[in-house]
């Protein structure tokens, strides 16, 4: 899809790779609708808050009507990056994506992103929770597209391996540190993922960094 001038929400804005994959869309024109429960510490003239918790269905009903009455309702792309944390759940995916999908439909063009983790293709020793809601997402988002792929909206899942984000703030005993990946890189893995011809589709992306534990 060609992304100038789209409008996109992006959800989990704050911090990590969602505010990465924010300030990426904005270099490429997109104007973005982040929704979140905390707003980022930045101002761009095409970038809209709307104050969110994504777990919560009836605050994704608000934002989406704020940001249709200030952006109108031509959303033509979604980024599920909040809300499947350790602390997050699976419902909010479907809050943003049912919230959005009338209106990928009507332009017959959309594209739904949302990001897993390598934890939805492996097991994780004491991540039971984690892995099954990140599994659940691969299910999901496979199912979706073969729903949607008919109205013109790609649905494609990113996996990613560690990234150095707050992601592992409230995770006991690990720490982000600097052999995992950086979140820039993985955002623009995701806005490539977004930026391909209409009839060209990415399904699945796995991404790791090279040497998870430096030189040997
Ligand atoms: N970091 C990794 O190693 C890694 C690896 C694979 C996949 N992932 C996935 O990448 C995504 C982004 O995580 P990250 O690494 O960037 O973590 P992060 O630095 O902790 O950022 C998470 C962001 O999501 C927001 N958020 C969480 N729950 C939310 C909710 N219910 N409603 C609204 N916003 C919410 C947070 O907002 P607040 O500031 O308000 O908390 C924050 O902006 C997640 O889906 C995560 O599972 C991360």
């Amino acid at each position: 899809m060609e992304l100038k001038n789209k409008v996109a929400v992006v959800t989990g804005v704050s911090k990590g790779l969602g505010l990465e994959i924010v300030k990426l869309l904005l270099e490429k024109g997109v104007i973005v609708a982040g929704w979140g429960r905390t707003q980022p510490h930045f101002t761009h003239p095409h970038f809209h808050f709307f104050s969110c918790d994504v777990a919560d269905e009836s605050q994704v009903d608000q934002a989406y009507r704020d940001t249709v009455a200030s952006l109108g309702k031509d959303i033509r792309i979604l980024v599920n990056n909040a809300g499947f944390g350790v602390a997050g759940s699976l419902e909010s995916m479907s809050y943003t994506t049912k919230r959005l999908i009338p209106a990928m439909k009507a332009a017959d063009e959309g594209h739904i992103l949302n990001v897993a983790s390598i934890a939805g293709l492996n097991g994780v020793a004491n991540f039971a929770g984690y892995v099954g809601t990140k599994h659940a997402v691969r299910g999901i988002s496979h199912s979706l597209y073969m729903e949607l792929r008919d109205f013109g909206i790609k649905v494609s899942t990113v996996y990613p391996g560690s990234i150095q984000t707050h992601f592992f703030d409230d995770i006991p005993g690990m720490e982000a540190h600097e052999h995992m990946m950086r979140p820039e890189d993985v955002a623009q893995t995701v806005v490539q993922t977004l930026e391909t011809h209409p009839n060209y589709f990415v399904v699945d992306v796995e991404c790791r960094p090279l040497r998870p534990k430096g030189k040997k």
